[in-house]
């Protein structure tokens, strides 16, 4: 199934799509934008740096700026990221995620410039807060995504899976993009695009092993049912249908209609959703609105996108975005 989606992806990429202005053509849920290949790949960086220093900084207690100290172009150090408390498997996995992250962020700044990395709330408030709104009440005691590995997988959840299905928006244009520039499609696929695919899909599947265990801080509600709380809020905030699923997914949604687990979240045609830039700066910024920041990115993401989005009335209303580097 990830050998047939990669194929597809290429086919896309390879199909007729040309470099110049992409248009989303449904306006409730992708608005009129025009982009280039740039464009879209500086957005996801937003989500490229924001999945660096949660997983560096959990696994290595360094947070980006340890690793390289000219990635993040002079934008601000993300606020309450720390080292987690993770068992040494979960510890190895997530450092090593987070290292292929620092290489996509490597690849995209080597081949277009980069942006600046915007701020990023990873305290352990703002993934309480995102938690108990997706489960409907407030835990107690108060999560806390450092405190244990289950708790870390649980948080990591709602950001790196958004991460999958934003890329696929982008990919097939970063993919062109490399190809068409560096000549180097292998290396394109292997390591932007398969790389971030499977850690993603073994991160679900990290949880997926852990499905019937309860999570302590919500009364007892089980781990399958917690990611199919965070994937209906993601769903909600992103306003525009089912765009990913829980560990589990009604029959008719499952992989090739015969499975109820779902560890990689795919179309029927086992292809990932799509969710447009907008939509993923709903979900991020908790807003449901892409011209108003918050959540992860309190001051709002980077890139030509996301600023063209962000409505100026909302930029500055914490005194961490007024210093000009957002
Ligand atoms: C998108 O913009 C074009 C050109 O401005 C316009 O003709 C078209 O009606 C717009 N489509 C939507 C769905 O708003
Ligand atoms: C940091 O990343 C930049 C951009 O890819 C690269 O040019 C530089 O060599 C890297 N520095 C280190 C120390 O790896
Ligand atoms: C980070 O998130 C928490 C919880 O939502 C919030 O109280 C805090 O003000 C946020 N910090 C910034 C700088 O947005």
């Amino acid at each position: 199934m990830f050998k047939l989606s990669l194929v597809l992806v290429f086919l896309i990429a390879f199909s007729g799509i040309d470099a110049s202005p992409i248009k989303y053509h449904n306006p409730s849920c992708s608005g009129n934008m025009s982009a280039t290949d740039v464009d879209l790949v500086h957005f996801a960086m937003n989500l490229e740096f924001t999945e660096a220093e949660f997983f560096l900084k959990a696994s290595t207690g360094k947070g980006l700026d340890a690793f390289n100290a000219t990635l993040a172009k002079g934008g601000p150090p993300p606020i309450g990221a720390k080292k987690a408390n993770l068992d040494p498997i979960t510890n190895r996995i997530i450092e090593e995620f987070g290292y292929q992250e620092i290489g996509h962020l490597r690849a995209i700044a080597d081949m277009t410039g980069g942006i600046p990395r915007p701020l990023l709330n990873l305290t352990r408030e703002n993934f309480a807060m995102f938690m108990d709104r997706a489960v409907g009440r407030r835990s107690n005691p108060r999560f806390d995504p450092y405190a244990n590995s289950l708790n870390y997988l649980l948080a990591s959840y709602y950001i790196p899976y958004v991460g999958l299905t934003g890329y696929v928006g982008a990919i097939p244009y970063l993919v062109y993009f490399n190809i068409k520039r560096i000549s180097k499609p292998k290396q394109a696929c292997g390591g932007s695009f398969g790389g971030g695919i499977g850690s993603r899909r073994s991160n679900k599947a990290l949880l997926y092993e852990r499905q019937n265990e309860k999570v302590e801080e919500y009364g007892g509600v089980t781990v399958a049912e917690l990611t199919n709380e965070i994937s209906n809020l993601r769903n909600e905030l992103g306003m525009c249908g089912i765009k990913d699923e829980g560990l589990f997914v009604p029959l008719w949604l499952g992989a090739e209609n015969r499975t109820t687990s779902n560890i990689l979240s795919a179309n029927p045609y086992s292809l990932s959703y799509d969710r447009t830039p907008q939509e993923i700066l709903r979900v991020m910024y908790g807003t449901g609105n892409e011209r108003r920041p918050g959540g992860f990115w309190p001051c709002g993401a980077n890139g030509r996108i996301a600023r063209m989005f962000l409505d100026e009335r909302y930029h500055g209303n914490y005194d961490a975005c007024s210093d000009g580097k957002n």
